[in-house]
């Protein structure tokens, strides 16, 4: 039907209004194409720029891990507080109820247990399977400096490149050797070669000395692994610092799965990251709720 005059129709395509054209909220993901960024932003949330990621990947070269043995019982109930899960394909397909609306990072390198060398990964998941579980990233193992350092970066290349067929970015994961020195240097090192490379973001650890350098030396986001169980305060510590000191999450597993109050821990963990809570009030808030519960 025709307008019922010409000003009516200046109106409504608001001819005076120029599109917006807004850049996007992650560091070094401006040129990235649609579906990327949507995944993505699955991840990290648009509001805080931060994520809460629970890493329960540790079965897929050590078996059931402490924390771990059942995922139905001790896991599932961490869900509604992660932003995101990260995972194997046999943990998701078998335990994860397929109508979670939770964002999911798929462990996609394997073939080696605790009783070999570890860095002699390879791909251990088609993209297919990635895209069929619908993903929103998927997660390679980069050994720098060790054994198989080159086979782990190709690795992660060829998903690089599969991935970006389909939309799906790729987390690189910084391993490091156990007679390697964490240190800031080495994480430069390793985190920029992962995104000069091409990973979408990569997780790392946390180093108190110049952990800055490296995330201002990395173009992408950075979020940390938590490591060995620590006591609650100085794992909320440790989230804390690696924020303030520019990383944009956490990746964390057993200073969660592993607390006292898993439920707790993950909100106080999520104080942290996305309110910049300080550690002591969030250490407050994991005793409050784990009071509260018992
Ligand atoms: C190793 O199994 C994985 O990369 C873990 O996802 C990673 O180490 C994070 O877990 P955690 O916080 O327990 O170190």
């Amino acid at each position: 039907m025709p307008d019922i005059d010409g000003t009516n129709e200046a109106k409504q395509y608001f001819t005076d209004v120029p599109q917006k054209s807004e850049s996007y909220f992650l560091k070094g993901s401006n040129s990235l194409d649609w579906g990327m960024k949507n995944r993505l932003g699955r991840i990290f949330n648009p509001v805080s720029g931060k994520t809460v990621m629970l890493a329960i990947d540790h079965g897929y070269f050590q078996g059931p891990t402490t924390g771990l043995e059942r995922i139905d019982l001790n896991i599932l109930p961490l869900e509604p507080y992660a932003d995101t899960l990260m995972l194997t394909r046999g943990i998701l397909r078998s335990i994860i109820p397929p109508d979670t609306q939770k964002s999911i990072v798929l462990r996609v390198s394997g073939g080696t247990s605790i009783l070999k060398e570890l860095s002699n990964e390879d791909l251990a998941v088609d993209i297919e399977d990635a895209i069929r579980l619908n993903v929103s990233a998927m997660a390679v193992q980069v050994f720098i400096g060790g054994e198989h350092e080159r086979e782990s970066i190709i690795n992660m290349t060829k998903m690089v490149d599969r991935g970006t067929r389909y939309g799906i970015p790729t987390l690189a994961v910084t391993a490091v050797g156990k007679d390697m020195v964490r240190d800031a240097k080495y994480f430069r090192l390793a985190t920029r070669i992962c995104a000069e490379l091409g990973a979408h973001y990569i997780k790392t650890y946390y180093v108190p000395e110049g952990f800055e350098t490296v995330t201002a030396s990395c173009p992408v986001p950075i979020v940390i692994a938590g490591g060995k169980k620590l006591f609650e305060l100085d794992a909320l510590k440790m989230a804390y610092r690696s924020i303030q000191e520019g990383a944009a999450g956490v990746d964390m597993g057993r200073n969660i799965f592993q607390s006292h109050s898993p439920i707790a821990m993950i909100q106080a963990v999520r104080a942290v990251v996305h309110d910049s809570e300080t550690p002591e009030k969030a250490f407050d808030l994991y005793n409050t709720l784990k009071n509260k519960k018992s």
